[in-house]
Parts: structure tokens; sequence; C-alpha cells
């Protein structure tokens, strides 16, 4: 038995990216687990990026739709937004405290970012270190993630370590990132990494209209309809291929390899696949992201539970600290 942990940003909406590499393979984790898993909305990281407090509570929300769309037991599980656990600020502290500078200047996602940005605030350079602190805060033994996050992991790896190893005790569990070999890095409307911070996402949950134009604006080629085409090479077939049925896709392959078919009607088979693998999902979660106040109840529950573990495991550290 292990216990699941993981968390997904509320830096914008939820996207076909982060259903297929982050909720979709949690979920699946879950139900061969016994134990609760702890499933949060890093808000707390999110104000790195976004620090706007009305479009923050809006993906919060529909981050924690999402989720509840896809059918997370918010009974058997704890599910929190992390700032409502402000333990964790402190743990970050004493962590930090153990992380040598080099380690997080050398991180990829801070030197992608830095590189990027303009603005450079140093929440950016201490970011994987308040995940170390949300894993260890938990006793987190399993962490989905997408492959991007790996290096964030081996940190906490390295921190929990470290701690242990200084006071010679076994305070924190040394957790195992896993990172789900099926789900490849699922691709934009502009064949970047479908990504929250590019503007190139679909969004599951939209109006049948307003996906269709979303998936209509993916980026093809201009070979004509009669040649056979690479679905190899066509964003289209590369997404249809992550969520369509074997045969299904298999079908679609052949279809470009043969010629006679329009980057156009694969267009419009990816729509309906979407709309119906997902019909589920997508009543429920319009259903959901109009009432607020179930929403907000939902994670209330979860915060008070999580409090209580996370209020426990401080106090065995400050006992090894002071
Ligand atoms: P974004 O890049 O959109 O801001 P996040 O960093 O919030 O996404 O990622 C949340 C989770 O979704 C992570 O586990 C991440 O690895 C996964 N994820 C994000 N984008 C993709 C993608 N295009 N394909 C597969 N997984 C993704
Ligand atoms: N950094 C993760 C992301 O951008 C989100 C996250 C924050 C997380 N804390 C975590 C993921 C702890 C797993 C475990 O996707």
């Amino acid at each position: 038995m292990a216990k699941i942990l993981t968390g997904i940003q509320s830096s914008g909406t939820p996207h076909l990216g982060n259903i297929l590499g982050a909720i979709l393979p949690t979920m699946n984790l879950i139900e061969q687990e016994k134990d609760p898993a702890f499933l949060f909305i890093a808000d707390l990281h999110s104000l790195t990026s976004n620090k706007d407090p009305e479009i923050k509570t809006g993906f919060t929300y529909e981050i924690a739709a999402s989720w509840l769309a896809f059918g997370l037991d918010t009974h058997s599980n704890i599910f929190y937004r992390q700032s409502k656990i402000p333990e964790v600020c402190e743990l970050k502290w004493y962590l930090e405290c153990f992380t040598p500078y080099p380690m997080l200047v050398n991180a990829h996602s801070f030197k992608d970012k830095s590189n990027n940005l303009s603005n450079v605030n140093s929440g950016l350079f201490t970011y994987p270190v308040l995940m170390a602190a949300d894993i260890l805060l938990y006793d987190g033994e399993i962490v989905p993630v997408g492959k991007d996050q790996k290096q964030h992991l081996e940190i906490t790896r390295d921190i929990a370590k470290s701690f242990n190893s200084y006071y010679k005790t076994k305070a924190f569990i040394i957790p195992e990132v896993k990172i789900d070999k099926k789900v490849m890095t699922i691709p934009g409307i502009d064949g970047r990494k479908m990504s929250k911070s590019y503007n190139n996402t679909i969004n599951i949950f939209l109006p049948e209209k307003t996906l269709k134009k979303q998936i209509m604006s993916i980026k093809t080629d201009s070979i004509p309809v009669e040649e056979p085409k690479d679905p190899n090479k066509c964003i289209v077939f590369n997404i249809y291929d992550n969520i369509a049925p074997r045969a299904k896709s298999i079908e679609l392959r052949q279809k470009y390899i043969k010629g006679g078919y329009g980057y156009g009607d694969a267009k419009k088979k990816l729509l309906s696949i979407i709309l119906e693998l997902f019909s589920k999902e997508r009543t429920l979660y319009n259903k959901i992201i109009v009432n607020k106040t179930y929403i907000e109840n939902v994670l209330k529950v979860g915060e008070e539970k999580a409090r209580e573990v996370a209020s426990k495991k401080l106090k065995a550290i400050r006992k090894i600290l002071y």
C-alpha cells in the first residue's frame, strides 16, 4: 500500500494535456490503492505567475471541477487547496536550509522560466522546495506527474535524504516519481507542448461550437486532399492517437496513408471522439462549475483532514529541530 500524492497549479483552465498527462493516470492509480490519496490545487505555486485573486480563484474552481468531473471520490481521498494548510510554508523554510543553492540554480524549469521572463521572482527560484514540502509534509510515497516534473521529484528526494542523514532519522519518506510511459507529451494546436502558458490548448469542457473552433484551428501542412499524408507528422493524428481506441486509430492512420482524405475530415473525427469519450465528464463539469458552494464545501472537508495530518507531521519535525 502506498500513499499517492499529486498537485496541479491553478495557473489556467485545465486542458487535454493536463487530463491525459495528470488527471487520468492519477485516477487509474487511485483505483488500485486502498489508502486515501492526497490531491491538491497548488495555488501557492501559481502565485509565482499569476497575482490576480479573482482569476486565480476561478482557475482553482476549474481545476477542482475537472477532478470531480472525472469521478474523484472526495470521501475516501483528501482533496484540498495548498494555501489552506499554512504548515507547508514553515516546512518549506526548514527544507530550504537543507537545499544546496546550486541545486536550485541548475533546475531546468527555473532556467527555462527565468530565460523567458523579464521579471523573475524568488518564488520561481524556490518553487521546487515548496513542492518538496507539499510531498514530505504528507508522507507522499508515489507522485504521479508528467515528464516535465521529474527533476523536481529528484530535488525532493535529495532534500529529504539530506535532512534524514543529518539528524540520523527516518522522519521523511523518500518519494517515488510515477510517470505514465503510455502518455506522451500532448501537442497543442500550434504543435508546441500543450500548455496553459502557450495559449495553444484544447479545453474539452467548452460548448461544442467553441470546442470545434479550437480543433479546426490546429495547424496542419498544405498537402492537398487527394495526396497521401504522413500521420506521424500531423498534430491532429497525434492527439487522436493518444485518446482513441487502438482500432479506430489504426483506421485513421490508413486513411492518411491512402490519400483522398483531408485534414478537415480528420479534425471532425477528433471532435467527435472527444465528444463521445468525454460526454459524461463534459456534462458533469458544466453542472459542477456553476455550483461554487458545492466546490467550496468539498474542498473545506478535505482541508480539515489535510490540516490534521500536516500539523502532526510538523510537530514531529519541530521536535527534531529544537
Ligand atoms: P501547464 O504546462 O499547462 O501549465 P502544469 O504545469 O500545470 O501544465 O501541469 C499539470 C500536470 O499536467 C503535470 O503533471 C504535467 O506534467 C501535466 N501536463 C501538462 N501539460 C501536458 C501535456 N501537454 N501533455 C502531457 N501532460 C501534461
Ligand atoms: N509543479 C507541479 C506542476 O507544475 C505542481 C505541483 C506542486 C506538484 N506541488 C506538487 C505536483 C507536488 C506533484 C507533487 O505540475
